[in-house]
């Protein structure tokens, strides 16, 4: 086995040469045929012997202490087996990413905080039980409005530092146009269709977790963490995910408290969070109030930009939701100022949800940039043409590839952006809106082990996880590509924490790390497979199975003879990460039909191009733009979860009042592509494609709104009150 240099920036020559023909196609998911015949399994899903089921009690106020916890009516079910709230473990404080044991276990710093497990032989049981548990609390003071709040400015939370550069109060005030707007985007909750859920079990102080998790690595460190036990004993599987969208990038509460409740009764348990606790005990997206200021030229050059804003985090956590994260690179202009200040409140944590940043900031940024284009005359597309950065405006590095000015001039074409008219038909008010998508592309710390075996086929090796993304079948395609092999004979075995440390699905990141860390393990295979054929590596030629050089052909199962090839590959950020000024980039065009009467809005078409480095799939990458472009339609329009000032609770924590776009909201959508390899990303050459459709998709519809109507909106979502 052979380490690879982390450094690796390049594209490897190997995948350059490659002639299977297999990455990139748009091959249908390989697990596929599992997930529609039930065969896949589901953090959930299997009962392994002696199996009890776990129901979580939470605190019924936001705020205060807990007093006293009754158990008896409880305990006296037939069917419970244990109600357990003593263990100081129990308080994780806080939510999802932040899942830390607190000494302090009366304290109530959320409403639903996990104060009590109630375990029993059957899912209903435990649940009437849960409701049976009467937990005796006393308010304390509370922040459960975030909007009256003070502002705290140097905060020290966040990963994005406030950025100022130039002089932008003097480069406003001398500026001929000027804009200055206020936004407000509400609470998100990531709400994934496959509701956080666990099964646990322990052997001899060794912890076994099926979950539903977007990252591995992280899981098993923060699970060892909260119950105060070795990671190397906890082993993590989540070989399936239900969707994750940012909210399983940490370990849930329900995690740990199963492990407590296995624990003290020695079976295996498992838990499922009811939709409602998920609001509670997974991390929602902070609402913000976003403030963006332009200053430019009466040809539309901008000479001053600025975006800032507020968002909300409880005491317990460090996150802070990186408002102007997108618009850093975004657009030209001297003098910069981005900046994002908290509010403290007493709420579940915030956290990472669906590009967070990107989705809620490019709401303001992209309307914003709509205004000024009306406010100049000038189209929209023209006024950001003008204002396309050579190199990055905020550290003046190169872009490693940026096609966002193709992606506007492709899209324009295939929507017909300039033969657009607004009109009316009938009662129905039509426009048409756009607006640019831009997301930062990472590549993170990967590895991945490959095995080429004596029968001829690969089998690839990590700890990815597969969030409904398809990195089942690109990592299958990647060792396919490279060495030569149809994709039926490349397995793929990940969600399992024993395999190597790979990128976990977050950031966008995952595919392209992931994918990289197999291109390396294939090249060292490549060199082995040279030094059997006699021959240099670059003389090889692996296709269809079969192993070439030098006239010579021999089939890849006749050169292992009886002894598999094992490689590892390792990637990760390198020497261009630090050079380069690395994105995707996009364009949204929208078509959207509002009833002049009622002022319902039915979008009727999206398009987007897309510039994300090597397509990797063009059917997985394409269906991941398709739903973000429905989650910008769906937060443009309906999702809002509303916090009860009073308690701290939240008014509408299920699918039925949190208003996610069902199918009868979704029209056609197209996705194109601008493909060009970005070999400064990473050694597959992909940059991220998951958060990118989201970005800009819901501006781009708030401004086909405003073509419509005439009205703008600057307070998220828009829902038909705020168009009559
Ligand atoms: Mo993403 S919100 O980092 O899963």
């Amino acid at each position: 086995m052979t380490d690879i240099t982390m450094d690796r920036a390049h594209r490897p020559d190997a995948l350059a040469r490659a002639r299977q023909n297999l990455l990139g196609q748009p091959i249908p998911r390989i697990e596929g045929p599992a997930k529609v015949t039930g065969t896949a399994t589901y953090a959930y899903e299997g009962a392994p012997d002696g199996i009890a089921y776990a129901v979580i009690v939470g605190a019924p106020i936001g705020s205060g202490r807990v007093t006293a916890i009754d158990t008896a009516t409880a305990e006296a079910l037939p069917g419970v087996i244990a109600v357990i709230h003593d263990d100081p473990r129990i308080v994780t404080g806080g939510s999802n990413s932040q899942a830390q044991a607190h000494s302090d276990t009366d304290t109530i710093f959320h409403y639903g905080q996990p104060v009590a497990i109630v375990v029993a032989e059957d899912q209903a049981v435990a649940r009437d039980a849960a409701k049976r548990v009467v937990v005796h609390a006393e308010p304390g003071a509370d922040r459960f409005d975030a909007g009256a709040q003070p502002v705290q400015r140097d905060h020290g939370i966040g990963f994005l530092p406030a950025i100022d550069i130039g002089d932008l109060d003097a480069a406003l005030e001398r500026a001929e146009v000027t804009l200055d707007r206020h936004y407000t985007t509400p609470v998100h909750f990531p709400a994934a269709l496959e509701p956080h859920a666990s099964t646990v079990r322990w052997d001899d102080g060794k912890l076994t977790v099926r979950t539903s998790n977007q990252v591995i690595g992280s899981a098993s460190a923060t699970i060892a963490t909260a119950l105060g036990i070795d990671k190397g004993d906890v082993r993590v599987l989540a070989p399936f995910v239900g969707g994750g969208f940012g909210g399983k990038t940490g370990v849930g509460p329900e995690v740990i408290l199963a492990a407590i409740a296995a624990e003290r009764i020695g079976r295996p348990v498992k838990v499922a969070l009811p939709r409602a606790q998920t609001a509670y005990l997974v991390h929602h997206r902070s609402a913000t109030t976003q403030r963006v200021r332009i200053g430019a030229d009466r040809d539309g050059r901008i000479t001053a930009f600025a975006h800032e804003g507020v968002a909300a985090q409880n005491d317990d956590a460090s996150f802070l939701e990186p408002i102007p994260f997108g618009s850093l690179p975004l657009y030209a202009g001297e003098n910069r100022r981005f900046r994002t200040d908290l509010v403290r409140v007493d709420l579940p944590a915030t956290g990472a949800v669906r590009a967070p940043g990107e989705a809620i900031g490019s709401f303001a940024v992209e309307c914003a940039m709509d205004e000024l284009a009306v406010q100049l005359g000038l189209d929209p597309i023209a006024l950001r043409r003008i204002n396309e950065p050579r190199v990055d405006p905020v550290n003046g590095k190169p872009f490693s590839t940026r096609r966002l000015v193709d992606c506007y001039d492709e899209g324009a074409r295939r929507f017909g952006w300039d033969a657009r008219q607004k009109r009316r038909e009938g009662n129905w008010l039509i426009g048409h809106g756009m607006a640019a998508a831009l997301r930062g592309n990472f590549t993170v710390k990967a590895e991945a082990r490959v095995r080429l075996d004596t029968d001829g086929r690969a089998i690839v090796e990590c700890d990815m996880t597969d969030i409904g993304t398809g990195t089942y079948t690109i990592l299958a395609q990647t060792a396919g590509e490279m060495l030569g092999l149809p994709i039926d004979r490349v397995e793929v075995r990940i969600g399992d924490s024993d395999l190597p440390a790979s990128a976990g699905s977050g950031g966008s990141f995952g595919a392209g790390s992931a994918c990289s860390a197999t291109v390396l393990a294939c090249e060292d295979i490549i060199t082995e497979l040279a030094r059997r054929m006699n021959a240099a590596p670059e003389d090889l030629v692996l296709q269809d199975g079969c192993v070439t050089a030098g006239g010579r052909s021999v089939a890849l199962a006749d050169l292992i003879r009886g002894e598999s090839i094992v490689a590892t590959g390792k990637t990760g950020p390198g020497a261009e990460t630090k050079r380069t000024s690395q994105a995707s980039h996009g364009a949204h065009f929208v078509e959207v039909a509002v009833h002049a009467v009622t002022g319902e809005v039915r979008v009727r078409r999206m398009l987007g191009v897309f510039d994300i480095g090597r397509v990797l799939n063009a059917k997985t990458a394409a269906s991941q733009l398709i739903g973000g472009m429905i989650w910008g339609l769906s937060y443009a329009l309906g999702e809002a979860a509303e916090v009860d000032t009073r308690n701290g609770h939240f008014v509408n924590p299920d699918f039925g009042e949190y208003h996610v776009a069902v199918h009868a909201d979704v029209p056609p959508i197209e996705v194109h592509f601008i493909e060009e390899i970005d070999d400064h990303a990473n050694p597959v050459g992909a940059k991220g494609v998951g958060e990118l459709g989201i970005s800009g998709a819901g501006a781009a519809v708030a401004n086909a709104i405003h073509d419509a109507t005439g009205v703008r909106v600057r307070d998220f979502p828009v829902t038909l009150d705020k168009l009559l």
